[in-house]
């Protein structure tokens, strides 16, 4: 279950302004269900979470247990909407340690990540983990054309062909990837691997629950339709004839829009769990290709707590006030671990002996937030009762559906991502690709300016 307290930015929106925001958040909820607004042609994660069957999640876990079936690591390569969202979960949910723990304690084998940057060292030390070892690989990419997953295939392809042979290969391989276009589509086709469409509604940050996250996940050993159906279960509660005083959705929407509109320009995803720090990167891909266009948009940022508050803790209290706070607040750890009595309490802690390390987390977490709103930071407080599969399923679908309101309210389209081609466009032209040579005559004469 999730809850969202918006009381804490009363300090910066008045309650007056707040309920100024409800029609137009209302209108953007309508928007987005009529198919009106901009970008209607990628809605299609609106409905996913109840139309998913159980026969499309079975496909996805009996894939995953084919993969997963005598192998020692599953790699899955991806960037951007195509790994974050995987990525997040996975470690939301896995132990924190999980690829050290011994093998009789695995339900599956380790997951790792490839083709999210385009690190030599990163992918040289991957590849000296993976000698002698058998390996599975997802390849997701939705254009089929992004570089840094189709280097890391490459490289991973190769390996796996020589280390298990070609028709094996053919086995220990699946390719996510647009139902007819694209070089990935050509190649899954060419070399008879089984493959997962990205359906075409659907933008690379809004595909978490589409198989592009699901087989990962699944791969993993984590309870798919349990995601799937908490986030059936946000689905139902942010409907379009869900009130405003009941649409969570819509309210934290509005809450980050009327802080925008007091200069709030940066919202700071803050957590008191490191196992949410994936989610803040995926959060932030969401809001920040969503919002960020044509000179509008809240900065999406984000804080692990209580680490950053001896980093950036200064900042938020005492700096520019330019900053509003949403703390994914857990309400209840996974673990449990009590505070030992020290004899010679040289550290002075023994007043809190016998008691929780969450309950000092959680001590902190409060006097962290008096604090900050104290010291002029607005706060949105999201809590989570647990990290089951089922509370991060309706997390995930509630910040999608607050984005494409949100988006809206904003007056942009949410579904788009424009400003991502630049820099490919330059690194092409620099790296000399052909077709570019317009562009690599133009970037050499300013480069040499
Ligand atoms: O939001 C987007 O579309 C991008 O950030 C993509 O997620 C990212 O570039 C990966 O694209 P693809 O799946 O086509 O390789």
């Amino acid at each position: 279950m999730l809850h969202l307290d918006t009381s804490k930015i009363s300090g910066t929106v008045s309650a007056a302004e707040l309920h100024a925001l409800q029609g137009k958040a209302t209108e953007a909820l309508h928007m987005l269900h009529a198919g009106s607004g901009k970008g209607s042609d990628f809605l299609g994660w609106l409905n996913l979470p109840s139309s998913t069957s159980l026969a499309e999640l079975s496909d996805i876990q009996a894939t995953a247990a084919k993969l997963t079936a005598g192998a020692d690591v599953v790699v899955v390569i991806g960037i951007g909407g195509s790994y974050l969202g995987a990525k997040a979960v996975i470690d939301a949910q896995l132990h924190t340690f999980d690829a050290l723990q011994d093998k009789s304690k695995r339900t599956a084998p380790p997951v790792l990540f490839a083709g999210q940057n385009i690190g030599e060292d990163y992918l040289s030390e991957l590849m000296e983990t993976l000698q002698g070892k058998t390996v599975s690989c997802i390849v997701i990419s939705k254009s089929g054309t992004t570089t840094e997953p189709a280097l890391a295939f490459r490289i991973i392809k190769n390996f796996i062909e020589q280390t298990c042979g070609k028709s094996e290969a053919k086995n220990r391989i699946v390719a996510i990837t647009d139902k007819s276009r694209g070089a990935l589509r050509t190649t899954a086709d060419k070399e008879g691997y089984k493959t997962f469409v990205i359906p075409d509604n659907i933008g690379g940050r809004f595909s978490v629950l589409t198989p592009v996250g699901l087989l990962p996940i699944a791969c993993a050993g984590i309870d798919i339709v349990a995601l799937v159906h908490g986030a059936a279960e946000m689905e139902r509660n942010t409907a379009q004839h869900v009130p405003f005083e009941k649409n969570i959705a819509a309210q934290y929407a509005a809450a980050r829009n009327a802080l925008y509109a007091k200069g709030k320009k940066v919202e700071a995803l803050a957590n008191f769990n490191p196992k949410l720090h994936f989610v803040a990167e995926w959060w932030k891909q969401l809001y920040g290709e969503s919002e960020g266009k044509d000179g509008k948009g809240i900065f999406p940022a984000s804080v692990d707590f209580t680490t950053d508050l001896h980093s950036l803790g200064q900042y938020v209290q005492d700096g520019e006030r330019m900053l509003f706070e949403t703390v994914l607040s857990v309400a209840k750890t996974k673990r449990c671990v009590t505070i030992p009595s020290d004899e010679e309490n040289l550290d002075g802690l023994n007043f809190l002996a016998g008691k929780r390390v969450d309950e000092v987390n959680r001590m902190a977490e409060l006097g962290t937030l008096l604090a900050h709103v104290d010291g002029g930071v607005p706060n949105i407080r999201i809590e989570l009762s647990d990290l089951s599969e089922h509370t991060l399923g309706e997390l995930i679908y509630f910040f999608e559906k607050a984005c494409g309101i949100s988006g809206y309210m904003l007056g942009v389209n949410p579904f788009d991502q424009p400003g991502v081609e630049a820099y490919k466009k330059n690194m092409f032209a620099l790296l000399e690709k052909p077709g570019y040579e317009k562009e690599t005559a133009a970037i050499k004469v300013i480069i040499n300016r």
